[in-house]
């Protein structure tokens, strides 16, 4: 009998995404799959039912694609109880929240479920085109610009009119990672004068590379401040302090600041203080890309946009369901080329590698336990003899509460609210 995969409609507050394209509803039909696919599903991310029926999908309801699928696909973890009647040995594919979903782990794990998070995936070379990190986080990063445009009552490029110059934007961008190497691209191309900073000393080419000055505290420790896996670490208080002082000269001349710094499991640093904010001119615009992990801002508030002495602190939730075609697209391709390993070519039936880091770096449950490094019993990961890929152990580092920023002061931020997983990754 062939596998059956199935799409349901998101369910998670606001979300546009879907998990399938009618790209890959071919690729899969190609595979030798049934697909079904909930009415509607990609409708806000402009894709028609049509379009999926085309490519070879079967609408069908929530309880019979849940019933049926061998598979089941999603972008955020499902909210209502439909994957508690997914059939024991079913496959449960997306951007699952692991780490604020503890419960839902242990519920996946009972019902016999294999449940993979692929915002787990390893960051290796042969998983580039799984990551769903990187392909959300490059377009967050460009639609972090765009919403800067939106709230910034000036241009960005210089203009030299009849009328008089207007100058030029100046854009600082914090947190060169995949997200911020794309601001820092698309506001190039708007014309704006852009900086950027990062701890990583990887980035400092990569922002030069893209026509952008590097701005940091350039000592020892930054030159130690990455990790195997290419993350950043948590800087010392005394490189925070250096590495607050010069960016709080610098942020009080600039128009738009865009912040993405993110410390795997951890909450986000606060890199810009009430007093930084109060520093900057009327009309600047702050992009917390980092809100739903804490804030890279003290000011940012999850889901609002803030304004202190006429600067707008911007905190959107879900970037990339802002932008929710391309990011399907991107997102449903990222599942494609995972399910076709899981996918035996001549059989078209499933055959998973379970030696396979990609599989052990997302599979969180599988017969009836709970089976990931980071979030398996402690007796049963020491048991393992495997040993776990290094941003595991980073990631398993339980998030703090406080944080230093200015060194002047502490600011105490909540824990951050619900994860949405989809963090932020772009290569331009
Ligand atoms: P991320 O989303 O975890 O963090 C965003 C950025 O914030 C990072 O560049 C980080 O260094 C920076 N940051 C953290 N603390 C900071 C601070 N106090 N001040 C300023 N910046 C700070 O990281 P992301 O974007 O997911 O990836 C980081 C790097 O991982 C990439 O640039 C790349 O080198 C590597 N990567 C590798 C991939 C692969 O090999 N498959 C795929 C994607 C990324």
């Amino acid at each position: 009998m062939s596998l059956t995969i199935g799409i349901l409609k998101e369910t998670a507050n606001a979300e546009k995404r879907v998990a399938a394209s009618a790209d890959t509803v071919k690729k899969y039909t190609a595979l030798g799959a049934n697909v079904l696919i909930e009415k509607g599903a990609g409708i806000n991310a402009s894709i028609l039912d049509k379009e999926y029926i085309e490519a070879g999908a079967k609408i069908a309801t929530t309880a019979d694609i849940v019933k049926k699928s061998d598979i089941l696909l999603c972008v955020q973890t499902p909210t209502d109880k439909s994957v508690s009647l997914l059939k024991k040995g079913a496959i449960l594919i997306g951007a699952l929240s692991p780490h604020d979903n503890h419960d839902a782990m242990k519920t996946w794990a009972k019902s016999g479920i294999i449940a993979c998070a692929m915002e787990l995936m390893p960051r290796i070379t042969r998983a580039q085109s799984m990551d769903i990190l990187s392909s959300q986080s490059n377009l967050s990063g460009y639609k972090a610009v765009l919403d800067a445009t939106e709230h910034y009552a000036r241009a960005f490029p210089m203009m030299m009119t009849a009328a008089g110059t207007i100058a030029p934007a100046r854009v600082f961008v914090m947190g060169a990672g995949v997200a911020g190497l794309q601001a820092i691209a698309t506001a190039k191309r708007l014309g704006a004068i852009v900086t950027a900073t990062d701890v990583r000393p990887a980035s400092k080419e990569q922002v030069e590379s893209l026509g952008g000055t590097f701005v940091a505290v350039e000592d020892e420790e930054f030159k130690q401040a990455e990790t195997a896996g290419g993350y950043a670490k948590q800087m010392s208080a005394a490189y925070q302090k250096k590495q607050a002082t010069l960016v709080a000269e610098h942020i009080a001349k600039q128009d738009i600041v865009i912040t993405t710094a993110l410390i795997p499991g951890r909450d986000a640093p606060i890199l810009i203080s009430e007093d930084m904010v109060k520093s900057m001119k009327a009309g600047s615009v702050i992009i917390d890309l980092a809100v739903e992990r804490g804030g890279n801002c003290a000011l940012s508030e999850v889901g609002k946009v803030v304004e202190k002495n006429g600067v707008k602190i911007v905190g959107h939730r879900n970037v990339p369901s802002r932008i929710a075609a391309d990011a399907s697209l991107l997102f449903a391709k990222n599942l494609f080329t995972f399910v076709a390993l899981l996918i035996d070519k001549e059989t078209n039936k499933l055959n998973i590698n379970w030696d396979d880091e990609v599989m052990q770096g997302v599979a969180l449950t599988k017969d009836g336990a709970v089976i990931h490094a980071m979030f398996a019993p402690k007796k049963m990961v020491k048991a393992k003899t495997k040993k776990a890929p290094t941003k595991k152990k980073t990631v398993a580092k339980k998030a703090t509460a406080k944080k230093k920023v200015t060194g002047k002061k502490t600011v105490v931020k909540k824990s951050p609210a619900k994860k949405k997983t989809t963090k932020k990754k772009a290569k331009s």
